[in-house]
């Protein structure tokens, strides 16, 4: 990393005067109440760190290093109280770095299914897992990004670039999580929207700044997040990004008055890994727990630990302040019953052997680090039936699909079969050889094992008696030719993989640097298409890719998006194919004709440092901004066909009255505290003869306090008397009138094909509002109908769903605009619609 002091002092010169956004100051940070479900964790939290000694505290505040311990992420220890600390893993579709565990399809594919049933069952599933190799929190899931462009590298890790979609999916996902009995934590807060610059490189010193304004904030990126809260997420981390030019760890308007006041969050902020640039104001800014816990990776010295532990001893960071942040991790230990759930911690991540290094950085302590818990459970099923679920039918022509015994089926494409290597040959994924069934990075798991596409179709051709013909190499064309020759059907795999800024697969770094297919998929599906009539698509990518002409083309008859489906990839699609499954899903995005449709995209190169990453969309991303500038899309966010078909008929809109809304008042109680410290110095440092590890990170400190130094800590920032409360606060994810029902829609949608199916209705309303965009999505729900059979539909539409932020007010209010409501199938196939009087 190369630190230029001259860039630094220019880019907080121009910070000062006004050349680029700043964040408002924001202080103190809010101690936690106890409330929104929080109190009996609370009592119990209290009862633990009332025991616990300055040191004792400290340790459970910051990790001891990168590979310190058996997690990706450890605190520090209570030897004294056999408290084994905090474990920390990832990630958002598994455990990671381990063995006997499932790869679970992507977060990105489950949003597909629509359905609130498989996004609590795969959260409980993955919680289960986590459970089992005793990990207290699982890193996930994801909100952030939320797919402003759709070449974000890691949007698939999340659900949707639909807030609403996004925001039920994550509250789902972290109830399963924690009714398993482990911690989830939201990521990554906030607006971390691309992998290009999200941390400093050895040309520009800052992670790029996200600067956007408090209406697009509120109304899309924290809305998923205030859901999160609400549905008692116990920890949040904090992103790698800067928000307008200060660091999302350090930031205290993000964290302290948007996180912790107005959304009235109750666990713990903890740091992405050497997201942490500062020690005093961070934990001013209200962070409360540092990952890795060395200032950078490997580098042995802390921004906490021993410095915590002296800005404790000196009085700069008050006793309430560092009990907060121990209230508020022990809280969510207690909140899912980690007390009663926990299992010592049985793998490691740093190695799949037996028996090797607990310290491996020091090469200490050689004894067995993997006990091959195998925790699979029957998961496989869920894993199968969320790949058939979310695979969304986006063409259909000549009842092509399902297939039945067909006589003769070619299968092409590297994508449909195994990579030669092995399904974990690449490590954290980072290659796309052979079928793609997750992105690369931090966000994936290690498959136990992956049933290739060509596996599970050839076993289907050979239980139909059916000729199977496949070819794996996409530019053998000749090969190619031999094997559609007189099939009956062409399935072509291809696929668009992305990932994690931290690997580059073929020029990707993270982000994807375009929107066409991968390895040749795109002249492959062309040549098949131009001497085949009867020609399958199947896409596993991580996002939109440009299929305009694919689906223009009169020989290819089908097109799905299988999207990252995890381990059962090919039972999946052969489920889909041959109508075991018949789909449901529906695309979570928009498919643009073109890159520049789109009108976001990731900034690769910043001519500026710190650079710059502005938001001028605002809320015009995906399907808003389609429909705001008129542009047809291939696909709209929201579509997908079925093997039947669907009727809307019979709106009806009612009118409820709960009452005004009333903004919050009053003033919170005082910062408590927990136990007494004890300020001796001499009694923090190394007890006698303790044998530090090499490069660990301990609470400890060695020689003098630093004391009498400069002090300019932000105006209020130590200050524990009670503080005023924000009007748009009060309880969890906003005040609680927000979730007051203000009308109830309901619709009867009816099977009108001839096979069974489950269609997802969707609810959109129009806010009224010059700027406002056409439509947002509001509602959803998944619909289980026999041929000929009718079901309701019915949403409860709440005063948040009608309302948009106001800047002045800092609160949401309910324009005089007149609203409409839409049910339909899609976001641009909206048979019914009313006013919302
Ligand atoms: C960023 O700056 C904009 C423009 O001044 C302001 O509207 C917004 O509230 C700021 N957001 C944060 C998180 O500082
Ligand atoms: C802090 O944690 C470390 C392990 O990370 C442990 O060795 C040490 O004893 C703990 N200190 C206290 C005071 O509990
Ligand atoms: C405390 O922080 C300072 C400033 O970043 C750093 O130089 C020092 O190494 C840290 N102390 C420890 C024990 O890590
Ligand atoms: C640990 O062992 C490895 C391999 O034997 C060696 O390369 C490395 O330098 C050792 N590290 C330390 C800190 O001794
Ligand atoms: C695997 O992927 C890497 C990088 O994407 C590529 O260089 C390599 O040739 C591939 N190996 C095989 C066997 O396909
Ligand atoms: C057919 O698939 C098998 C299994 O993946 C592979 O070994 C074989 O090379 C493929 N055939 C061709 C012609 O690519
Ligand atoms: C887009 O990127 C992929 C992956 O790096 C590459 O295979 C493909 O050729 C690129 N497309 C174009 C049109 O350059
Ligand atoms: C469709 O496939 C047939 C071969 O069956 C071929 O003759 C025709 O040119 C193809 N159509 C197009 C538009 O490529
Ligand atoms: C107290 O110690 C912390 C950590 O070393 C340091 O940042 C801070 O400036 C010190 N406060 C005083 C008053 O010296």
């Amino acid at each position: 990393m190369l630190w230029s002091s001259i860039a630094t002092v220019a880019a907080l010169t121009a910070i000062v005067n006004g050349q680029y956004e700043s964040s408002p100051p924001y202080y103190p940070a809010p101690w936690m109440r106890g409330g929104n479900g929080w109190a009996d964790a609370y009592e119990k939290a209290q009862a633990f760190v009332s025991k616990l000694t300055l040191l004792e505290k400290v340790n459970l505040t910051t990790g001891v290093g990168w590979e310190g311990g058996p997690c990706v992420g450890n605190t520090g220890t209570i030897p004294r109280l056999n408290f084994p600390g905090i474990c920390l893993q990832d990630s958002p579709l598994g455990v990671r770095d381990t063995d006997f565990n499932s790869a679970f399809p992507a977060g990105v594919n489950v949003a597909a299914t629509w359905s609130t049933r498989l996004f609590k069952s795969r959260g409980n599933a993955m919680g289960m897992e986590h459970r089992g190799k005793g990990i207290d929190v699982q890193l996930g899931p994801v909100a952030g990004p939320l797919g402003r462009a759709p070449e974000g590298g890691r949007n698939w890790e999340g659900f949707s670039p639909d807030p609403v979609l996004t925001g039920v999916a994550m509250a789902e996902t972290i109830q399963g999580i924690q009714d398993a009995g482990v911690i989830a934590c939201a990521k990554h807060y906030i607006m971390n929207e691309q992998e290009a610059n999200r941390q400093s490189t050895d040309t520009v010193e800052f992670a790029y700044s996200a600067n956007l304004d408090d209406k697009t904030l509120h109304e899309l990126y924290m809305w998923p997040f205030a859901d999160a809260v609400r549905a008692g997420a116990g920890a949040i981390m904090c992103s790698y990004n800067q928000i307008n030019n200060s660091y999302g760890c350090q930031n205290s308007y993000t964290l302290n008055y948007l996180l912790k006041n107005e959304l009235d969050f109750q666990g713990f902020v903890t740091s992405d890994w050497w997201a942490q640039h500062t020690g005093v104001a961070s934990a001013l800014a209200g962070l409360d727990m540092t990952m890795a816990g060395d200032q950078n990776l490997n580098s042995g010295d802390t921004f906490w630990g021993s410095n915590l532990t002296a800005a404790v001893l000196n009085g700069t960071i008050p006793q309430w302040r560092l009990d907060d942040m121990v209230v508020r991790i022990m809280s969510a230990y207690y909140k899912v019953g980690r007390d009663t759930a926990s299992v010592p911690t049985n793998f490691n991540s740093w190695s799949l052997e037996t028996n090797g290094y607990r310290f491996p950085e020091a090469n200490e302590s050689f004894q067995q680090i993997n006990w091959h818990v195998n925790v699979q459970d029957d998961h496989a099923k869920l894993i199968r039936e969320i790949g058939g679920a979310s695979t969304v039918l986006l063409k259909n022509t000549k009842k092509t699909l399902p297939l039945s015994k067909p006589k003769s089926v070619a299968v092409i494409g590297y994508d449909a079969h195994d990579n030669p290597g092995g399904p974990n040959s690449c490590s954290d994924r980072g290659c796309d050889n052979g079928t793609l069934a997750m992105g690369w990075g931090s966000g994936t798991a290690n498959f136990p094992y992956l049933i290739a596409p060509n596996t599970a179709l050839k076993a289907q051709a050979a239980h139909d008696g059916s000729k199977y013909t496949n070819v794996s190499n996409n530019y053998d064309f000749a090969a190619v030719a031999k094997a559609v020759t007189g099939a009956e059907v062409a399935i072509v795999f291809a696929n668009a993989d992305s990932g994690e800024g931290f690997i580059t697969v073929d020029g990707n770094e993270g982000d994807r640097k375009n929107l066409t297919l991968w390895g040749g998929g795109d002249a492959l599906i062309a040549y098949v298409a131009s001497i085949h009539p009867n020609v399958v698509v199947v896409l596993h990518t991580v996002g939109p890719v440009i299929v305009e002409a694919i689906k223009q083309h009169p020989n290819v008859t089908a097109i799905l998006w299988a999207g990252l489906p995890g381990q059962e990839t090919g039972n999946a699609i052969t489920d889909v194919l041959y109508g075991n499954v018949n789909p449901q899903a529906k695309s979570v995005f928009t498919w643009g004709k073109t890159r520049e449709d789109f009108g976001t995209d990731v900034t690769y190169e910043f001519p500026s440092d710190p650079p710059q990453l502005n938001f001028p969309e605002g809320v015009f991303i995906d399907y808003r901004h389609f429909d705001a500038a008129g542009i047809e899309p291939s696909y709209e966010f929201g579509f997908g066909l079925s093997y039947t078909t669907y009727s809307y008929s019979n709106l009806k809109i009612t009118k409820q009255n709960p009452g005004p809304y009333e903004p919050t008042t009053g003033m919170t109680s005082a910062a408590p505290t927990f136990g007494t410290i004890d300020y001796n110095p001499a009694h923090a440092e190394f007890p006698p003869g303790f044998h530090a590890v090499p490069q660990y990170v301990y609470p400890y400190i060695s020689g003098p306090v630093p004391t009498g130094l400069p002090q300019n800590w932000p105006a209020g920032s130590r200050d524990g008397s009670p503080q005023p409360k924000v009007p748009a606060g009060g309880s969890g994810g906003g005040n609680r009138q927000l979730w007051d029902v203000m009308y109830t829609v309901s619709a009867t949608v009816t099977n009108t094909g001839s096979v069974k199916g489950t269609e997802i209705a969707q609810l959109y309303i129009s806010l009224g509002g010059p700027t406002d965009p056409k439509i947002v999505l509001r509602g959803f729900d998944d619909l289980i109908l026999s041929p000929g059979e009718s079901g309701t539909f019915s949403y409860d539409i709440t005063r948040r769903d009608i309302s948009n932020w106001d800047t002045v007010s800092q609160n949401w209010v309910i324009s005089n605009y007149p609203k409409k409501v839409y049910v339909g199938a899609s976001s641009r196939n909206l048979p019914l619609s009313g006013v919302l009087a």
